[in-house]
């Protein structure tokens, strides 16, 4: 898929400073108008490159969204808790960034009538019947935090049907890549930092339990198609079809990382999800999708960053709004 431009326009990411947020700001700063909305709760500001305009504070906060929001064009929704771990002990407050923000966002385009992009999951299928699954599967989401996203997947293709407000929704499947850190964040980020430790590699679980994992760059042009794609009003899987077990993954990471990390296997985790992969079929044929980096070359490249993080931290300076 080669890249679609976008250029000269206004646009709000909220969660622009967290993992996937911050990689779309870094793509579309140097053309476009970029505002970030964040409350910093795990999005960092070193993340963020010039010359993009921070509004810090609550997504749920409809006086500062209004104000973040006032003249875009166009509206990337990535802030969110993205741990299902997170959901379970704390479903209301999980509740409150995952869909009462959701849906004040939706409100908030269709005043400025702009499109809107929304980060949706996997984990809306809960446990998939038939593998890869394609959008079209039963959704019973295994965690507070898949039934959010479904309510917030679901209202943006309403929104869509109802009120003429274009909406594309993307249900990540399990993205990963540099920045992805914190006590909440994915497997392979936690896996690194016990191998570059020698620390205990912790398995939830048997092992054998699977993810489709997909590098944040694919992801990135992702979001880029469905912002000028005209297939609005559709979700779309977004990962590589390709599924990797628990185990296998620990491998991979210990042997790219030379480390003599043990595997340990602990208790599995309430409401995991046994396996899951995406038929990206639907998103390959409409929006031109075709994922670029194998699991193999984004793990070294994560773990070469590794060797050179002095690099990653450079820290900008950026114009805030309270
Ligand atoms: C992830 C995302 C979620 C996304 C979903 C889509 C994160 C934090 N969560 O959830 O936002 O919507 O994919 O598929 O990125 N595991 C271990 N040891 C560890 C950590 C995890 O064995 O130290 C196991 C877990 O039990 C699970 C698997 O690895 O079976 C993946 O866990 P995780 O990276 O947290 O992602 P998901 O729960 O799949």
């Amino acid at each position: 898929m080669s890249s679609p431009a976008i250029r000269d326009k206004t646009i709000l990411v909220t969660g622009g400073a967290g993992f996937i947020g911050s990689h779309l700001v870094e793509t579309l700063a140097p053309h476009n108008e970029v505002r970030v909305l964040d409350d910093f709760s795990s999005g960092r500001r070193a993340s963020l490159p010039e010359p993009v305009d921070v509004y810090e504070g609550d997504v749920c906060d409809p006086i500062l969204l209004q104000r973040a929001a006032h003249g875009v064009d166009l509206i990337f929704h990535q802030a969110a808790m993205v741990s299902v771990d997170e959901s379970v002990d704390a479903p209301r407050r999980s509740n409150r960034t995952n869909v009462d923000a959701g849906l004040l966002v939706l409100e908030q385009a269709r005043q400025e009538d702009a499109r809107v992009v929304v980060a949706s999951s996997a984990a809306i299928y809960g446990h998939p019947e038939a593998l890869p699954v394609p959008e079209t599967a039963a959704t019973e989401p295994a965690s507070p935090y898949g039934i959010q996203k479904l309510a917030l997947d679901q209202y943006a293709r309403r929104y869509e049907e109802l009120y003429d407000l274009p909406t594309v929704t993307l249900r990540y499947f399990n993205v990963y890549g540099p920045r992805q850190q914190g006590p909440y964040s994915g497997v392979i980020s936690t896996f690194l930092e016990q191998a570059r430790a020698d620390d205990p590699i912790t398995i939830e679980g048997d092992g054998k339990q699977t993810r489709d994992f997909v590098h944040v760059d694919d992801v990135v042009r992702a979001n880029l198609a469905a912002a000028t794609t005209d297939e609005v009003g559709t979700a779309y899987n977004i990962g590589t079809g390709e599924r990797t077990s628990i185990d296998e993954l620990a491998e991979t990471i210990r042997s790219a990382t030379k480390s003599s990390s043990p595997i340990v296997h602990h208790e599995p985790r309430p409401g995991d999800v046994r396996h899951s992969g995406a038929d990206v079929s639907r998103a390959r044929r409409r929006l031109g999708f075709e994922p670029r980096v194998s699991l193999e070359s984004g793990v070294r490249s994560l773990v070469a960053d590794g060797e050179s993080t002095a690099t990653s931290a450079v820290s900008w300076e950026t114009g805030t709004h309270g």
